[in-house]
């Protein structure tokens, strides 16, 4: 990223991992954006190791420390040949746990992680929660705020990045739902940021069952407009040269303001947990 523009390009990688095979699926992303020209590339949710495990014991297995992990220093070892960050999903072990997460990742090493708050489904039966507060990582000039899949459905994941100052939300993903790329749109909107969701495609066929993600990737403008949007079932480098000065625009009339209109007073419910009603 050329610290004196504001023009970058973003992108994602929409592809299909095959479950369990790491190195394969490590290898697969290398060739793929071996010649990526961009800035920003987004990778899916757990795109080495897949999706669907049967239990934590399988997770353990196929869980690594970034600090540790050949995975990583293949990924860093890209960034430092094309001089570009990437943002990848990562099954993250530490301490005993084990963290569905996402890391920003750049010719320095490992820039930042984040682990994903709300699980999905029958992650909640093998995944820790994150643990990590919601903070907004700057690379060459660019604010940039990292969320997983299922945080989608919770409205406070990105507007606590966006007020962080975030100008862009990289978001991998495995979605087997239909409503994420509507509701990130509207997130885009109600921020006025960018965002990157990288999904994947195919099927994780395992023996206790099968689950079939739905590609569609896509990357918004803070207008709420898709600026490329990829096919359902096929593989996809989607790239796309953005003015970040959009961002760091927060008037959706000349005397509104989605930010600093806000009305905190009035909003704090939202801390207490469990339902108000
Ligand atoms: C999801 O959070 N992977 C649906």
């Amino acid at each position: 990223m050329k610290k004196s523009s504001r023009r970058l390009r973003i992108a994602y990688y929409q592809f299909r991992p095959l479950f369990g095979q790491t190195e394969n699926n490590l290898q697969k992303v290398l060739s793929a954006l071996a010649q990526a020209e961009a800035d920003l590339i987004v990778l899916p949710e757990l795109p080495f190791t897949g999706y669907y495990f049967r239990d934590r014991a399988e997770v353990l297995a196929l869980a690594e420390d970034p600090a540790r992990s050949n995975t990583v220093e293949g990924l860093v070892e890209l960034c430092r040949r094309r001089d570009f960050y990437l943002v990848t999903g990562f099954c993250e072990c530490r301490n005993e746990k084990v963290y569905n997460s996402a890391l920003l990742l750049g010719p320095e090493g490992v820039a930042h992680v984040y682990r994903k708050l709300h699980l999905f489904n029958e992650e909640k039966r093998y995944f820790d929660a994150g643990d990590l507060p919601l903070v907004v990582h700057e690379v060459r000039g660019v604010k940039i705020g990292l969320m997983v899949c299922f945080d989608w459905a919770f409205p406070e994941v990105a507007r606590v990045l966006a007020i962080h100052g975030a100008e862009i939300l990289c978001h991998p993903a495995n979605l087997v739902l239909a409503y994420c790329q509507q509701a990130m749109a509207i997130r885009c909107l109600e921020n006025r940021v960018f965002a990157v969701t990288a999904n994947r495609f195919g099927n994780d066929h395992r023996p206790h069952g099968r689950l079939r993600f739905t590609g569609k990737s896509q990357i918004v403008a803070p207008s709420g407009r898709a600026l490329y949007r990829a096919h359902a079932q096929r593989e996809e480098l989607g790239i796309v040269e953005i003015d970040l000065s959009e961002a760091r625009d927060k008037s959706i009339t000349p005397l509104n303001d989605v930010i600093a209109d806000r009305r905190p007073n009035f909003y704090e419910t939202l801390y207490r947990p469990g339902p108000a009603y």
